[in-house]
């Protein structure tokens, strides 16, 4: 089976509580759960990680080159900052996807630019929770090239 990574950047640990009315209630456990099922439906099996430190989120990118078969990222706020993080995906030739659970082009202007999608093949955003599971429909149609 192949493997994939979910990468979640920093305060994504406090979901559920975290200004649910933008966020949604569920919790990243919550996320998780519903990702390792969803990937089981589409034959991946699901790493989930969260970090709010930028180096461990690199490091865990550069893991994917010899560990996994492709990469999904909610970078959280090191979307609209971090060239370390774009580098980094850019660094790894599998494929990528970027995700957020809010429409990040329909807030504030500072969220409107996303620096680590340069370094991915797509951008899902808006869904809330679902944008995970749309971000793991995506990624196994690259992986397995349907
Ligand atoms: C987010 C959007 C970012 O702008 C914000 O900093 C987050 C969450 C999202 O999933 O909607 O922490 O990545």
């Amino acid at each position: 089976m192949k493997k994939i990574i979910i990468i979640n950047g920093p305060n994504l640990n406090l979901l559920g509580q975290r200004e649910d009315d933008i966020y949604g209630k569920d919790t990243l456990d919550e996320i998780k759960n519903k990702c390792e099922k969803k990937g089981k439906e589409q034959n991946l099996e699901v790493n989930f990680y969260q970090s709010n430190n930028e180096g461990e989120i690199i490091n865990k990118i550069h893991e994917a080159s010899s560990l996994y078969d492709g990469i999904i990222i909610n970078p959280a706020a090191f979307t609209h900052s971090s060239i370390a993080i774009l580098d980094s995906l850019r660094a790894i030739n599998k494929p990528k996807i970027e995700i957020h659970l809010s429409n990040i082009y329909s807030r504030e202007e500072y969220r409107k630019k996303s620096i680590t999608s340069e370094g991915v093949n797509g951008l899902i955003c808006g869904f809330g929770g679902n944008s995970y599971i749309l971000g793991i429909e995506a990624i196994a149609k690259l992986i397995y090239k349907e």
